[in-house]
């Protein structure tokens, strides 16, 4: 008997203030995947995640909808977890980091790390809102380029020229949540000397746990130097008060990942074989593994370990990283339509598919991958449906039908039994792996060669003479032996189809170990259609939902506390009158290459045309703006862009988070080059 590995999975948490999208799921679907391939060979592999659920986004997004941080999390994580389900991702617990077990493992763990002198407490200056009374994360900040004087840049880069800046260096900053002038301003923070662990986390990356890519850009950071890290923050903020301060938080970041233990710690209470000991505590003999997505792999592969081995915790067994989801090869975006949630999928495609789809792009390396609606239907259609279905529907029915659903009484073809089996070594290995997609190459080999078995014997032409009857029932035996080999390896990828196919064969649920024993002398059930093809209009219709998704979005009311834009300071008829304000009309729209934000206009004034770039592209898309007339500055000074010259403004009506725009428009009647007034 092989030693049967105790293995804890993880998952990033993902926050609680959005719904999940297309790409999340990349990564748990990874994740999932391989714990199930780890629970067929028998090992006890748990898996956890849970809802990240502290931080300014989610205290803010909470505010806007006038519930408590506590209402939101708790919607957010029962939808999430209702969309993974839906995708069938088995983890063992779904928890929040807003717990009380996390919330002592944090306390604990700063205790420790503190008592060590391993962390620090000094002033830093900050940008502040003196309208909110809060500090501002950099994502919070907006203002002018420092180099391109484009307006509206976020505070760490600017969108139009690419430069990147200090919040502080922005001219005329704003705060994107009241609109007013931030202040610097001083106060205490916590920081965790994270070059105290240089050496060990050098020595540490270099020792198998993570993946070459990560390894050589971990490097990079080592040689620029490994900064003190700031884990704390200031009130208001939800997340866990640092004990003996006042109005002092822990950061998010320091918490998030302490919650993978406070999950597994749940699901202890529940589970009488696991313990945190033997799983969290130094010198553990189990396993640890993190899937988590490229973006998040500073705090995993640095920050982490760190704050791990400090405290006396074991560090990861290993840590996965996966790459982005792109569609049709561009990043989702949403004025492109192609920013799918997870429930807009599953309200129109088999969840299957996407993950067998993943499965057919996944291997070890952190490279980005892409969907493509027409390419995931021909392949959906040619191998699962045209492939690997079909076989059960060309020999179970024939079972039913002549021969009362029984299986043949021996394998009337070791020999390619004996191909099949071997190759499930292989294919283990790649599961194991992570490469996927190898993986499904070997089995669709596989059920190309099933095929082509069914198709040389031709039961269908045999079954006409009686003296055959044997014969096919051996055949189709064969085929379903073949066929229950398929679903054992696919099973990782496709756990509903498998779980149906157990029924229909009439058989305990396949585990690894069940591939050297085929079927004989076995009564099967009656064959009902496992899977049906991907048609255009579900891909089509669920373009259209995700569109709808969008557009709902940005309109929908804020049920309470709808902050607007503090007015500005008062100014007198004559300085109106200088602002020349114009209908144009608007003769073509497109997108900016190279940029998110921007959609270059050609505009008619009437008796002039003139080019505008607008910051509008997350909120319209350049068909629906073609021919609409709208109102623009008509007298702004021209601005040279990266793109071009932008000649004017147009006026748009936009809510203080920046979330939603509004072209304003006039009633109909008005002409091109009409004055505003
Ligand atoms: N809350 C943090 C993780 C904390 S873990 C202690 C977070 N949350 S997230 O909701 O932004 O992302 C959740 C996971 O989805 C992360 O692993 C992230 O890398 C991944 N992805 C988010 N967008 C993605 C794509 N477009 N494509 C692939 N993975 C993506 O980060
Ligand atoms: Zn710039």
């Amino acid at each position: 008997m092989p030693q049967i590995r105790r293995i804890l999975v993880t998952s990033a948490l993902p926050y609680a203030n959005g719904s999940l999208h297309l790409g999340h799921l990349v990564g748990y679907i990874q994740a999932d995947t391989w714990v199930r391939f780890q629970r067929m060979q028998n090992h006890l592999c748990s898996y956890v995640c849970g809802s990240d659920s502290h931080g300014t986004p989610i205290m803010i997004q909470a505010e806007k909808m006038g519930i408590t941080p506590e209402q939101l999390v708790e919607q957010v994580r029962q939808e999430h977890q209702a969309d993974f389900a839906g995708f069938y991702i088995a983890f063992d617990n779904y928890y929040t980091t807003h717990s009380p077990e996390n919330k002592a493992l944090v306390e604990s763990i700063f205790q420790r790390h503190k008592e060590q002198g391993n962390i620090v407490k000094r002033k830093i200056k900050q940008f502040f809102d003196p309208d909110k009374n809060m500090f501002l994360p950099d994502r919070f900040i907006k203002g002018e380029c420092p180099r391109c004087k484009a307006a509206d840049q976020y505070g760490d880069n600017c969108e139009v020229c690419g430069a990147t800046y200090q919040p502080t260096e922005l001219n005329n900053p704003y705060s994107t949540l009241s609109g007013a002038k931030p202040i610097e301003k001083e106060s205490d923070h916590y920081f965790f000397k994270l070059q105290s662990y240089a050496d060990l986390l050098q020595q540490w990356t270099h020792h198998g746990h993570l993946q070459e890519q990560v390894t050589n850009k971990l490097d990079e950071w080592f040689q620029a130097g490994l900064q003190e890290w700031d884990i704390s923050r200031d009130a208001p903020y939800f997340g866990f008060a640092i004990p003996g301060e006042q109005n002092k938080y822990f950061y998010c970041w320091l918490d998030a990942p302490v919650g993978y233990i406070a999950s597994f710690q749940n699901l202890c209470a529940r589970r009488p074989d696991l313990t945190v000991t033997d799983y969290w505590m130094a010198d553990s003999k189990t396993e640890l593994y993190h899937f988590i997505g490229k973006d998040i792999i500073y705090f995993h592969a640095l920050f982490w370990p760190a704050v791990l081995h400090g405290a006396n915790y074991r560090m990861p067994t290993a840590i996965f990283a996966n790459g982005f989801l792109t569609i049709d090869g561009q990043k989702m975006s949403k004025s492109r339509g192609t920013f799918i949630k997870a429930r807009t999928y599953l309200n129109h495609l088999n969840p299957e598919h996407l993950r067998y789809y993943f499965a057919t792009k996944l291997s070890s390396r952190i490279e980005d991958i892409d969907i493509n609606f027409d390419d995931f239907a021909k392949r959906i259609n040619a191998d699962l449906v045209g492939k690997y279905v079909n076989i059960a529907s060309r020999c179970a029915s024939f079972l039913n039908k002549h021969f009362a659903s029984q299986l043949s009484a021996d394998c009337c073809e070791p020999t390619l039994y004996k191909q099949f089996t071997e190759a499930g070594n292989a294919i283990a290995e790649k599961f194991a792996a992570l490469e996927f997609n190898q993986a499904l190459r070997h089995i669709m080999a596989l059920a190309d060669r099933a095929n082509q078995y069914i198709d040389e014997k031709k039961p269908w032409a045999l079954i006409k003479n009686s003296e055959h009857k044997t014969e096919v029932q051996a055949i189709c035996s064969m085929g379903i032996n073949l066929f229950r080999l398929l679903t054992l390896y696919l099973k990782p990828i496709l756990p509903h189809t498998a779980q149906q196919v157990e029924e229909l064969l009439n058989i305990p649920s396949l585990t690894w170990a069940d591939k050297d024993h085929p079927l004989v002398n076995h009564t099967i059930r009656e064959f009902r259609p496992l899977m049906v093809r991907v048609m255009p209009e579900q891909i089509h219709a669920m373009k259209v939902a995700a569109q709808q998704d969008l557009t709902i979005a940005p309109t929908q009311p804020h049920t309470k506390e709808c902050k607007m834009h503090p007015l500005k300071e008062q100014i007198n008829i004559e300085d109106f009158a200088k602002v020349d304000l114009r209908i144009a009309k608007i003769l073509h729209a497109e997108e900016v290459e190279g940029s998110d934000k921007l959609l270059r206009l050609e505009v008619d004034l009437g008796n002039e045309k003139r080019q505008i770039f607008a910051g509008i592209r997350a909120s319209y898309q350049p068909q629906q703006l073609i021919g609409q007339l709208t109102v623009i500055v008509a007298n702004l000074a021209p601005r040279k862009m990266r793109f071009g010259i932008s000649e004017g403004m147009v006026v748009v009506a936009g809510d203080p988070e920046g979330k939603g725009l509004w072209l304003i428009q006039p009633e109909t009647g008005a002409q091109p080059g009409m004055q505003v007034k």
